[in-house]
């Protein structure tokens, strides 16, 4: 059938590279039109009257704050809403909830500890979906610190990223990002950490340079942005910490690592940090380092992915005054 359903943003696999090098553009061009203006709100709040369902069932400050944020300088507003104060948390199914809550709004940002449950959500809702973090992805997360790589050092493409630490939902979606944004990635983690074989199969199918490696020193190795991230997700079990934590040590982002990396790499991390684990301090607050421009690009990139997913046929003009 000629049926189109919503504009689900679940995955950046999901999304062809034409489409995502758009929300980019776009997200960017508003972020300039703000700087400009130096006012946040858009100056046609194309979203006017337009709510936004945002269901965490998992702490989050940049996701959070960022979606509310950037759907209210849109002109739209948000809701915030937690399955523990909601039906869902005494056994609603996560279909219902979906049928339900698209009648009430026009796009659901989930962030969830079941990877299923977002995929369940997105197939009930007639609403557009946005992932806000799995166990499995972090798509958004991905989108904006490529705008942030960008903004610093130019075109993404041929460049070189280096990821080490714990094989997690935020590598996921950096492979997914190196192949359609056509950059190189050399991942570092533990054998019994790496990423998910269907993940690096895709990437491999798909004619990525995605490469895994239990070295450190080989993934960095001239490196235009070296990555890293919590060694204990949301999704690990606090009982593991400390064996993950001794695991994982020689895989720390520290200055004897980052100087193998290219002489102006950057480097990246989406936050929450905890410095003297997966990051020493002095790489975390040193030159190197652009963190916070990352955690401030959610803001911007999700703009575009919202502009995406709500806007209609006309969403990329939301990149004009
Ligand atoms: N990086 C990130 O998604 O942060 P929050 O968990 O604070 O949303
Ligand atoms: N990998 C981390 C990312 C937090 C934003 C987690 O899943 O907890």
């Amino acid at each position: 059938t000629d049926k189109v359903g919503p504009r689900h943003f679940l995955d950046l696999k999901d999304l062809d590279a034409a489409t995502l090098r758009q929300i980019l553009d776009v997200a960017r061009s508003m972020k300039t039109m703000q700087q400009n203006r130096r006012f946040p709100l858009h100056p046609r709040r194309p979203l006017a009257g337009r709510m936004l369902g945002i269901i965490l069932s998992k702490p989050s400050t940049r996701t959070r704050v960022s979606f509310e944020v950037g759907i209210r300088q849109l002109g739209g507003d948000a809701i915030i809403l937690s399955p523990g104060e909601m039906q869902l948390g005494r056994g609603e199914t996560i279909a219902d909830t979906g049928r339900v809550l698209s009648r009430f709004v026009d796009a659901l940002v989930l962030r969830t500890g079941k990877t299923d449950s977002l995929q369940t959500l997105a197939k009930w809702s007639s609403v557009p979906v946005i992932n806000g973090l799995t166990p499995s992805s972090h798509p958004v997360q991905i989108l904006a610190d490529i705008l942030t790589f960008e903004e610093h050092r130019g075109p993404v493409k041929g460049k070189t990223f280096a990821w080490t630490g714990d094989g997690n939902n935020v590598l996921t979606s950096l492979i997914e990002g190196a192949v359609r944004f056509g950059f190189a990635l050399r991942a570092a983690t533990p054998a019994d950490m790496r990423p998910a074989q269907d993940v690096l199969d895709w990437a491999k199918a798909q004619g990525g340079d995605v490469q895994w490696t239990d070295d450190p020193k080989a993934a960095v190795h001239k490196a235009d942005c070296v990555v890293t991230d919590t060694w204990i997700s949301m999704s690990d079990s606090d009982d593991e910490a400390a064996a993950r934590i001794a695991k994982l040590a020689p895989y720390q982002v520290n200055t004897e690592l980052m100087a193998l990396a290219a002489a102006d790499a950057l480097f990246m991390h989406c936050l929450p940090a905890h410095i003297g684990e997966e990051v020493t301090q002095d790489v975390f607050e040193g030159p190197h380092s652009v963190v916070f421009d990352e955690a401030e690009n959610r803001l911007h990139a999700q703009k575009g992915i919202l502009a995406w997913a709500m806007g209609g046929a006309d969403w990329a003009s939301f990149g004009k005054e």
